[in-house]
């Protein structure tokens, strides 16, 4: 059998999943020629939080890096993570945006895309993976792993099928938890593997230490590729380091030969990055933790959410929220959680414990028991659904959710006119996406963090902005007619969620 490769996810899911998403472009460069040398079968490095941490925090144009990355690293794919029709944002974005995203991300040189939809709902990613297809790049179909009594290996076997018969080019396991077991994931790969002929990928977290196992276990299965970082952004709710890989591979026949001196090198470079990232490192983060295969939370999210129910002045409550969890992915239909369900879960938990059991569905909640984000895998709990459509006013669709939505990059587009900002798709898809970061950055307003150097002892210290200049959202929902409203600022993964959540009167 033929050796399996690494795709190495340091410059995205690496710096992602244990520091905030902070890592700069500058941080990057040094290290992308040496990465691009090993022979990795792909480098993960846009998508994901980056493109809102670029802009958010970072004052970088997010296209600008991927240039860079490009001319730094030639050899090696470039991959990005595409959150199917939300784009890289927690809404849905209407076709024509989503096919203008892909075509600018294209042209700027992105080489594979890894589609995936928070609820598995395939008709959210035929626009994403359709267009990736027609620009001749490289469309990889992910399956989200979860665990619940809906998601059966056939059913994840049958979304494989799927994506081949989209035309898809591989297809990706993505256990963004890190709680697939290697018994599993041998026999996922080894299904997979029976019934489809392109290339499947796993990718995993070592939240819990069972990341290198199941890779181990998927290699023996047969799986193509795995995903692997460089210590220290490596391991705990990273990707396990990737000389840690290795030598768990030592004397196996399908070891890769990737020369440790180079690894090496990559490692001291990105021991000095972590340190001057320290401030939004944790210790919480780097341990391996088995909590998370009771909770199945997300790398990153339960440290950051300790930090946010801290902030709600309930420190003291986390055990309590965190048991929540469960019993709010299983009233909307046992979503995964990813972004942005994750978020949305976790919120709803949060507001469970706060105000009672229900007591207050926040707006994405709703709309995730309104069909408003796709098909849940399993049913979603029918009082739970009466109390959003009683909310709201609105009926649960089935439909795919992007056929509500208008055409919408012309109106952006105008929209950066009006605002004396340069119309091309790279700026407008962003923009869509991101307006009040995207007009500062074109004016050189640096960002708040980027402009003090003191930063709070949080993974995630920039002020929330005025609600009133909150972007237009092409995904809305109706606001209850009465009861007390409560604005809440979240961040996960260090990513900013701004909510607000209405109590009823009964
Ligand atoms: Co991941």
């Amino acid at each position: 059998m033929k050796p399996v490769t690494f795709n190495n996810t340091v410059l995205r899911d690496g710096h992602q999943s244990l520091a905030a998403t902070r890592m700069s472009t500058a941080q990057m460069l040094p290290a992308a020629p040496i990465l691009d040398e090993i022979g990795f079968s792909g480098l993960e490095t846009w998508g994901g939080a980056t493109i809102d941490a670029c802009l958010r925090y970072l004052g970088e144009n997010p296209f600008d890096r991927l240039r860079a990355l490009k001319k730094a690293a030639p050899q090696t794919p470039q991959i990005m993570l595409l959150r199917g029709q939300n784009i890289v944002q927690y809404a849905s974005f209407p076709d024509d945006v989503v096919e203008a995203f892909v075509r600018a991300n294209a042209a700027a040189g992105q080489d594979v895309f890894r589609i995936f939809d928070a609820l598995n709902d395939i008709r959210n990613l035929t626009t994403a993976i359709k267009t990736v297809i027609d620009c001749g790049k490289h469309a990889r179909g992910e399956i989200c792993y979860t665990t619940s009594p809906v998601h059966t290996i056939d059913a994840f076997v049958h979304m494989g099928v799927e994506f081949e018969k989209m035309g898809c080019h591989s297809i990706g396991i993505k256990d963004m938890s890190g709680i697939i077991t290697p018994k599993v994931a041998h026999d996922l790969v080894k299904e997979l593997k029976s019934k489809i002929g392109i290339p499947i990928v796993l990718h995993t977290h070592d939240t819990a230490g069972l990341g290198a196992c199941s890779y181990l276990a998927a290699i023996d299965a047969g799986v193509d590729i795995i995903e692997t970082s460089i210590a220290p952004f490596a391991n705990g709710t990273s990707q396990p380091d990737t000389a840690r890989m290795l030598a768990l591979l030592d004397g196996h026949p399908r070891k890769p030969d990737y020369d440790p001196a180079k690894l090496q090198k990559l490692r001291l470079h990105f021991e000095d990055v972590y340190r001057q990232l320290s401030k939004f490192t944790s210790p919480a983060n780097e341990r391996v933790d088995s909590d998370i295969l009771v909770f199945q939370v997300p790398g990153g999210m339960l440290s950051n959410f300790r930090n946010q129910l801290a902030e709600q002045g309930m420190a003291d409550k986390f055990d309590e929220v965190v048991r929540e969890i469960p019993v709010v992915r299983e009233a909307l239909g046992w979503i995964p959680l990813v972004t942005p369900t994750s978020q949305i879960v976790g919120t709803q938990a949060m507001m469970n414990i706060k105000f009672g059991r229900w007591k207050v569905i926040c707006q994405p909640a709703q709309d995730i028991a309104l069909g408003k984000y796709g098909k849940t895998p399993g049913p979603v709990n029918a009082e739970i659904l009466a109390m959003a459509e009683k909310q709201t006013g609105k009926k649960a669709i089935d439909c795919r959710p992007a056929d509500l939505l208008d055409p919408g990059l012309e109106n952006y587009r105008k929209q950066c006119a009006d605002k004396g900002l340069p119309t091309d798709d790279e700026i407008t898809v962003l923009y869509a996406m991101f307006p009040q970061q995207v007009e500062a950055l074109v004016k050189g307003i640096p960002p708040a963090e980027a402009k003090s150097a003191p930063a709070k002892q949080t993974p995630d210290p920039a002020p929330a902005p005025a609600a009133s200049s909150a972007p237009a959202r092409p995904h809305t929902s109706s606001s209850p007619a009465s009861g007390s409203r409560t604005h809440m600022v979240l961040s996960i993964n260090g990513e900013r969620h701004e909510v607000t959540v209405e109590k009823l009167t009964k």
